[in-house]
């Protein structure tokens, strides 16, 4: 072969170790292979420096080197595509089988989910909501009540006094006051909010949440009561929970009880939730006594009525297992948690 070819074909192979990429490739082959410019075409030129003896084996070296090239650097071309087609596959591989990232989600407070559960057992009683201040004087929440100047509830070891007329509402009770001064019976309502008192243990924290009831019609008694309130047990701890009252004091009610229901965890056997009674302790209340009625403008000879204050710390701890009030007040995430599952 002429020593022309051959060293075009030496350049040929030494540059294409050095390609990386197609672009490269095309930009390479131009060099060689473009119709007028390029190295093997130039070669034809040559033809006419040629000896006439010579011509026919140059020209067929000449369209040999051209296949060859063609044939070599097509070749690369194709090698160097798939390569890059496989390096674009890598890049914009998606992993599928990657466990999707998780958001937290929010849940509402075990506090929170146990007010919403009471609110829905007595709006669908026809109970209205009434929410009122935390923030009270001694007569919403003590006088008016029937509750004596000389009543322990009044000592200042039990109630946060912010001045000797204004202190932290002890009992969502005070509620009850302000709905009687503004509407005449019929009452139906409900007065959720916090509370407060100057008290702290396991089972006591100084602010917590209470859920007031009242009924003031004609004719109302603590038959009213109870049935309402097996009512509210049933669907609040389950089928078969029953009530059970016991006498008990409380200035605002005569008579006043202590409501139990039958434990829902042992079905009354007798466990350590109620603590081998077959009891538990949910809520006081009573028939609203005359005085308090009258205090609020309402004739005792035509109405009468019922109230009842449940503490809803007390019934979620019931309801979650809890044995310590902190763990609701706390925040702590993987308590929350845990209370949410049920
Ligand atoms: N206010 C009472 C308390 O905080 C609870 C209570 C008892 C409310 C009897 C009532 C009731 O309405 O009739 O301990």
């Amino acid at each position: 072969m002429n020593a022309n070819l051959e060293q075009i074909k030496q350049e040929i192979l030494a540059g294409a170790e050095e390609l990386n990429s197609s672009k490269e490739v095309y930009e390479f082959k131009k060099k060689f292979l473009d119709g007028k410019t390029g190295k093997i075409g130039l070669l034809m030129k040559e033809m006419k420096n040629i000896p006439n003896e010579e011509k026919a084996a140059y020209g067929k070296g000449v369209n040999e080197l051209k296949a060859w090239a063609l044939e070599f650097l097509g070749g690369l071309d194709e090698k160097m595509k798939a390569k890059e087609l496989q390096a674009r596959y890598e890049a914009e591989k998606i992993d599928i089988s990657l466990p999707a990232e998780t958001t937290a989600e929010g849940n509402l407070h075990p506090i929170t989910l146990v007010r919403n559960e009471i609110i829905d057992i007595f709006s669908g009683m026809g109970f209205e909501i009434y929410e009122g201040p935390e923030i009270e004087t001694d007569y919403y929440n003590f006088t008016a009540l029937n509750t004596p100047q000389d009543h322990p509830a009044r000592d200042m070891q039990d109630t946060f006094y912010l001045s000797p007329e204004f202190l932290l509402r002890t009992q969502t009770s005070a509620g009850q006051i302000h709905v009687m001064e503004k509407k005449q019976p019929p009452i139906k309502i409900l007065s959720p909010g916090k509370v407060f008192r100057s008290d702290d243990d396991a089972t006591h924290s100084p602010m917590f949440t209470q859920m007031e009831g009242l009924v003031v019609d004609k004719g109302i008694t603590l038959c009213d009561l109870q049935g309402m309130l097996d009512e509210f047990v049933r669907q609040i701890y389950g089928e078969g929970t029953k009530t059970r009252l016991r006498p008990s004091y409380f200035p605002f009610t005569e008579p006043s009880v202590e409501v139990d229901c039958s434990c829902f965890e042992c079905g009354g056997k007798g466990c350590k939730l109620c603590k081998g009674t077959g009891w538990i302790e949910i809520l006081g209340a009573g028939v609203v006594n005359n005085k308090v009625l009258e205090n609020c403008g309402i004739d005792t000879s035509v109405y009468s009525g019922f109230a009842f204050g449940i503490g809803i710390e007390r019934t979620a701890m019931l309801k979650y297992g809890i044995n310590n009030i902190k763990m609701l007040f706390e925040s702590d995430i993987k308590v929350l948690n845990q209370l949410n599952d049920k």
